[in-house]
Order: C-alpha cells, then structure tokens, then sequence
C-alpha cells in the first residue's frame, strides 16, 4: 500500500473522512500500527512521561526526540510520521530551524509545536523552507505549569474565540495541521469546519477529521485513564494488532469517540 502523505490527509479532510492516529516510540510498534493501518504516527514528546518515568513532559531532550523519531523511522513503511518539537526546542527562529531540522533528517515528515497565534512567525519561517507543522492549540503540555492543570480548554466564550482566531491566523501563516486536546466538542466541530487543513483531537470530541491517543493509554497499561482514553484491548485476547486495528476501524467510521470520551 502506498505511503501516506500530507495530501494523503488534506484529501480525507476534503471529503470529510476521517483517519486514525497513534505515539508510538520504538521500531516495533511502529511495524504493528503499519499493520494496523493507522495513518499518522506521532513520536510524541509524552515519551517522557510514558517511557522516561517523568511527571511531564518538560524533561525531554532534542536528543531524546531525534533517537526516537530515528527508531520509528527505521520500522515505518507507511504512515506519517510527525514528531514533537520538545520543551524550548523552539524559542528563537535559529533554534527552531536547527531543532525541525534535526528531526526531518531523524525521519519526520511533519514537526509539531505547542502554543497558539504566536507560533505564526515560527511557523511560517518553517513552511517556506519546507518543513510542514502541526500546531498543537488547547490543553498544550509543556505549558502545564502555566495553565495550572490538566483541564479542559476553551469552555469560556472569551479562551473559545480565542482558539478560534489562533487556528484560523495559524492556517494562514502556513500550518499543514491542527491538534486540539481537551477542547469542547463544538468548539473542535466549529474549527474544523472552517479549517481546509486536517485538525486531529484528543479529547476533542468525533467531529476532528482525525483521532490520536497516546499507544500505552489504550492498551491500558498507563498508570493514568483520561476520560477521552478508551482501552482497545480489552475484549481482543491480548491481540495487541487487532486492539489497534479496531480502534483505527472506529474512528475511521465515527464510532469512537464516543461521547462519554468527549468534553461538553
Ligand atoms: O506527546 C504526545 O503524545 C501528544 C499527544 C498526546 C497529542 O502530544
Ligand atoms: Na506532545
């Protein structure tokens, strides 16, 4: 099957079709999603949390990001590959240039950068020189110190607009992709709708053309259970391929999430 690009996933967008993404962090998972047919693969920077033992994200290293994003490259033949700018990987425009860099080389395809309309000039710097970005608005996790917890995003009319207009100046400063977490149903409904380009939720609710969640949370062997983590393996026999494949199955046909997964 053929490898799936950027215009892979503006299509689906489109056509209002909807495609599933999962972290993963290692060559081997990475063969199993390939397998399982999940479109997006994210080398998340929660690979502090989940492998590293860290209570956030803050600690990870460039380093850490490049190795990872390299382990998954080498057993992807498939999906796309995005990978997480870490913590302050991104504050100057010569830092951001070198740090996306490095993790195209790695094997990324996609960068990822947390925050919202401020991330235009960092954006744009990068869209020209061809390095596409996701711009990951709402519940951002290297902001946990400043946001004060890990809570829903954007239910005030004012933090709604707010978001809004981010996505909207950030679509226009050159972003290829959207990630909402934690961020009311309507609100994903309503900035999807006005987006061309693809917006992927966690907790976000189904109206987002696509799905992620963190690998470890749906094979239910994280320590923490979000409300918007369903646990995929449960009823498989322990059939890792088969949990991924029928949560992939299930976004692809809106079945999940369901509404007991998403904010109101
Ligand atoms: O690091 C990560 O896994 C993420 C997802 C939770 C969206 O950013
Ligand atoms: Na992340």
């Amino acid at each position: 099957r053929a490898h799936i690009t950027l215009s892979t996933l503006n299509k689906l967008h489109a056509e209002g079709k909807k495609f599933a993404s999962l972290t993963a962090y290692d060559a081997c998972f990475t063969q199993i999603l390939n397998q399982a047919d999940v479109e997006v693969i994210l080398v998340g920077d929660s690979l502090g949390m989940v492998l590293q033992g860290h209570d956030s994200t803050l600690p990870v290293t460039m380093q850490d990001m490049v190795y990872h994003v390299a382990c998954v490259k080498r057993g992807n033949s498939r999906a796309f590959i995005m990978a997480d700018m870490p913590f302050m990987s991104y504050s100057t425009d010569s830092e951001t240039l070198d740090n996306a860099a490095s993790l195209m080389r790695a094997g990324a395809e996609m960068v990822k950068l947390e925050g919202g309309a401020w991330l235009a000039s960092s954006t744009r710097l990068l869209a020209e020189r061809g390095i596409p970005v996701c711009v990951h608005l709402g519940l951002t996790p290297q902001s946990i110190n400043q946001i004060g917890g890990y809570m829903v995003q954007g239910r005030a009319d004012k933090q709604a607009e707010t978001m809004y207009q981010d996505a909207l100046a950030l679509e226009n400063a050159g972003a290829s992709m959207v990630l909402l977490e934690c961020v009311p149903t309507s609100l994903a409904k309503r900035i999807t709708e006005a987006l061309n380009i693809p917006v992927i939720g966690i907790g976000a609710g189904p109206h987002t053309t696509g799905q992620v969640l963190v690998l470890h949370d749906i094979l239910g062997i994280s320590p923490i259970r979000p409300k918007f983590v369903k646990n995929f393996l449960a009823g498989t026999e322990g059939d890792i391929t088969r949990a991924i494949q029928n949560y992939a199955e299930d976004v692809r046909e809106g079945r999940f999430p369901g509404p007991e997964h998403s904010f109101n």
